[in-house]
């Protein structure tokens, strides 16, 4: 065939197929045979393997990409992924449905569109000029990881947007969710099994697991689907006005929309709807978890705003949480890094949702009485999402002689300190020298998100502590491989790895060193808000409710819960020997203060750099409020491009944007104001 009569049968199979993905994946419409798509199919990847010049990126065959990843690139995303606030009662749906009314009630009519809440992995997916171009994880809702290649193997997200209904963007991020159906999670598990591999614990996992495989192709094998629910950005403004509109463009963009939500505009509405869905959960494919109520009007949204975490004009009324009956072993009092004693209930192993439970919380004393939980008792223990497992209720047994009551202890278990009692709580005074309070700090200081120390897990922090090795939270920046080798299970290599991990864990960054010193309230998104705001850690210790307050986001009661923290002599010790050379923190641009200079400015990296590294890069020019994308479009203002750069490297020359080479971008910080510290 003559190339140009192929490039014509190319662009109508193409047609063909993509119109017919489109209706089996996006619609559940089928309207031809599986052998007919096939058909189609072989005949266009034939002409493409004649005519490899004709190979376009949303061709219906350029799916499967054929290379493995060594790791994923982290990305920012287009506006940050906030998660939602919830509850599973009526009254904190009512008191949303006030709190809205009372912000917009005057200004527009109040409706919700109410949809369900999806149990997958929450993902946001990028089209530039009607083309998929990014797709990434939500990562801490600011930056993920870039699983573009992974997504692409989704039979139900398209290549290209439809355009013939509505002009597709130049620019959409959406929000969505990847989920495995639940029958397709079924013949999944059951070739795990088949294979002697360990089965996934549920859909979510099976999901999630698939999406961050660095091998496309093994994505590609996995029946995933996915539901987009949500626009991030935009550009050009499509005009669409509210949530039941938003869904409507992107139907007609040709993504796959959930056919559940409806248009509700009181309580009563929302409550019948939740109710609905929580009877007709079991019959639908896949799994959800809740029900998200979202104010409809755009605009009002944007007068509503968000916090740090979830946005105020949307919440998730979620289903009662799934729950089983076991009995309790025994009960034991627990002591955590703040001191609180908690006491857990040791049962009879049970799975719940998948998940093996033996150990629930039973929260204070108050609950233990007001529940009546004994040794030996039937309980209906719950398992919501990923938090502790929890004793409901006892069930009652006629007949059945029980155990005394559960007495919460008088000392505290683990150093003998006299117990003291804060509201409900029981509490161990004894912060700096109790042994367990010592090992909760340790785990928390080194856990992933604080300093990341390789080599301290929860049973070595334990050990470190039990054996004196490490009496308060400094001595553990001065252990010696060879004060570790005297115990048992430690061998020369854990040793020097351990004593290796906390060397290098032990030049912090300000916002990590922050988090793991688990002060009260302090969570990883305040931690980097403090970080960036006040760029030192002396400069975050004198700062004084007032200033601290200056921090969006920072409240009264945090920034009273902060001082506080700091003012405590014993901790301020601590912090004094820590900082007087067991810990340094690193001079990177987290601890920078954003300028204005490069807002908004897209950067793309390529090539290996000499003076910074790529990480060290990318913060500093974030730190100065500039964007850092992984690939390059027209948009791209600037690339920079280090020894042997790549593909970006070509199409910036292509596309004629700017290049800078090391010591321009050096030197353009530089010229910024940007704190470089080389
Ligand atoms: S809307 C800013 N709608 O639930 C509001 N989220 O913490 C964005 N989820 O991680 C969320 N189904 O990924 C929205 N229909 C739905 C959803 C949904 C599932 C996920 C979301 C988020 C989590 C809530």
């Amino acid at each position: 065939m003559k190339r140009k009569e192929a490039e014509k049968r190319i662009a109508e199979l193409r047609a063909e197929l993509d119109k017919h993905a489109h209706l089996y994946y996006v619609l559940d419409q089928p309207s031809i045979s599986d052998e007919r798509y096939d058909e189609l199919y072989r005949e266009l990847r034939d002409l493409e393997t004649a005519h490899p010049g004709l190979i376009a990126p949303d061709s219906p065959t350029q799916r499967v990409g054929g290379e493995s990843l060594s790791a994923f690139e982290t990305v920012e995303h287009a506006a940050p992924m906030l998660s939602l606030d919830s509850d599973p009662s009526r009254a904190a749906v009512e008191k949303f449905d006030e709190r809205v009314r009372k912000a917009v009630g005057d200004t527009v009519r109040v409706d919700y569109v109410v949809e369900p809440k999806l149990d997958g992995a929450s993902l946001e997916i990028v089209y530039r000029d009607g083309l998929l171009s990014g797709a990434a994880t939500r990562g801490d809702g600011r930056r993920g990881e870039s699983i573009l290649e992974n997504v692409r193997t989704i039979p139900a997200v398209p290549l290209r947007l439809r355009s013939d209904e509505r002009a597709s963007p130049s620019f959409l991020a959406l929000r969505g969710e990847v989920i495995m159906q639940i029958d397709a999670f079924e013949k999944a598990n059951e070739r795990q099994i088949e294979q002697g591999k360990v089965p996934y614990a549920n859909p979510r996992n099976a999901a999630a697991g698939a999406l961050r495989q660095l091998d496309p192709r093994l994505t590609a094998k996995r029946p995933l689907d996915i539901y987009l629910y949500d626009i991030l950005a935009v550009d050009p403004d499509p005009g669409v006005e509210s949530q039941w509109e938003v869904l409507t463009a992107l139907r007609e963009w040709g993504l796959r929309v959930n056919d559940l939500p409806r248009l509700v505009d009181s309580v009563d509405a929302i409550a019948d709807y939740h109710q609905r869905m929580v009877d007709t959960r079991d019959d639908i494919n896949y799994e959800i978890d809740g029900v998200v109520i979202k104010l409809n009007d755009l605009a009002a949204r944007e007068l509503m705003g968000t916090t740090s975490h979830h946005p105020r004009w949307a919440f998730a009324f979620k289903f009662p949480p799934r729950k089983e009956v076991t009995r309790v072993l025994e009960i034991m009092a627990s002591v955590g890094r703040t001191g609180v004693v908690t006491p857990v209930a040791l049962m009879r192993p049970v799975e719940i949702g998948g998940v093996t439970v033996s150990r629930a919380t039973l929260h204070n004393r108050e609950e233990v009485e007001r529940k009546d939980i004994r040794k030996g008792d039937r309980v209906r223990v719950q398992r919501a999402g990923d938090v502790i497992p929890q004793v409901v209720e006892r069930i009652p047994e006629k007949g059945k002689r029980r155990a005394k009551r559960f007495q919460m202890p008088v000392n505290c278990p683990s150093c003998g300190t006299p117990l003291i009692e804060r509201g409900p709580f029981t509490v161990c005074p004894n912060t700096l020298e109790c042994p367990a309070q010592l090992a909760g700090r340790i785990i928390h200081l080194g856990s992933r998100h604080a300093l990341d120390i390789e080599g301290l897990g929860e049973e070595t922090a334990k050990l470190l502590v039990e054996k004196g090795l490490v009496r308060h939270l400094p001595e553990l920046f001065e252990l010696q491989a060879e004060q570790l080798l005297e115990f048992e299970g430690f061998g020369e290599i854990s040793a020097n790895g351990l004593v290796e991990g906390v060397r290098k864990a032990s030049h912090a960054e300000l916002d990590r060193f922050l988090f793991g010193l688990g002060i009260p309230e302090v969570g990883r998104t305040v931690a980097r808000d403090l970080a960036r705001h006040f760029r030192s850690f002396e400069a975050v210790r004198a700062a004084d409710e007032e200033a601290l307050q200056e921090v969006p986001g920072i409240g009264p009661k945090m920034a009273e819960a902060i001082t506080g923290f700091f003012a405590e002599p014993g901790t301020a010790e601590i912090l004094d020997a820590l900082m007087d050379g067991r810990v340094s923190i690193k001079a990177t641009a987290a601890a920078a203060a954003p300028t204005i200079e490069l807002e908004g400015l897209k950067f793309v990296l390529t090539g290996g750099l000499e003076r910074l590294t790529r990480g060290q890069a990318k913060e500093l020019l974030e730190s100065a409020g500039a964007k850092v994308v992984g690939s390059v479009s027209k948009k791209t203002d600037y690339v920079v491009a280090g020894s042997d750069p790549g593909s970006k490297y070509t199409k910036a020359v292509e596309l004629g944007i700017e290049i800078l080479d090391e010591d321009g971008l050096v030197e353009l910080l530089a010229s910024r104001g940007v704190d470089l510290r080389l």
